[in-house]
């Protein structure tokens, strides 16, 4: 009697631990795909956020979340928009490749946006025009968590 009653307990607290895994997961992904769509990166080509994942210039993980934005530059001008996006909504971002987007502004401010992302391992800002110096401390950050940085 005593194992039956602690068998359903446990069961029933795995159960809510699965459901609170899944959905914290499914709010997660939900997140990604907004801040996709409001970024408005996309919207020339595509507002269907259910197939995010194929969308060119995105690579996701098996279970759905982001880990690559690479649009190419010759289809996609993110330029003004890149203030759009919303970068914290991206838990497993690895790779930004951002290179020829005519992104304008100070250096400071785009490390702003992207230089906390504590995933993100290979950044590409080349041949835009981002001007002004990084602080040495963000610059020392910066080398120090990068495997690959092209930010001039
Ligand atoms: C996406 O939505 C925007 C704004 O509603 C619209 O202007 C654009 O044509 C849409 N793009 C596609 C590919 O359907
Ligand atoms: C992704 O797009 C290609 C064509 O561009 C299509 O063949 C494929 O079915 C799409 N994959 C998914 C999961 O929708
Ligand atoms: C969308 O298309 C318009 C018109 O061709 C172009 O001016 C704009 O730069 C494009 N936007 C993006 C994000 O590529
Ligand atoms: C980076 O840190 C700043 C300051 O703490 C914060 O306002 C911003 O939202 C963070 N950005 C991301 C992408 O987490
Ligand atoms: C730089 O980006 C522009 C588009 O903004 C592109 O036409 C040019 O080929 C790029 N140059 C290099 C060296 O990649
Ligand atoms: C970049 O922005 C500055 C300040 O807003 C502006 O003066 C400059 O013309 C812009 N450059 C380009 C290439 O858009």
């Amino acid at each position: 009697m005593v194992m039956l009653w602690s068998t359903t307990v446990l069961s029933s607290y795995v159960a809510s631990q699965v459901a609170a895994t899944t959905s914290a997961t499914t709010m997660s992904l939900e997140r990604e795909a907004k801040a996709l769509l409001e970024s408005g990166w996309w919207s020339n080509y595509s507002n269907d956020t259910l197939q995010r994942c194929n969308w060119t210039g995105i690579s996701c993980n098996d279970a759905g979340s982001v880990t690559k934005i690479y649009p190419p530059s010759g289809v996609i001008k993110v330029g003004d928009k890149f203030k759009n996006m919303d970068f914290s909504c991206f838990l497993n971002l690895v790779f930004l490749s951002l290179g020829g987007h005519e992104l304008n502004g100070t250096m400071e401010d785009f490390m702003f946006n992207i230089g906390n992302l504590s995933t993100l391992r290979h950044l590409d800002l080349s041949n835009n025009s981002l001007y002004g110096r990084l602080s040495t401390r963000l610059g020392t950050d910066l080398r120090d968590r990068f495997l690959r940085l092209f930010i001039f």
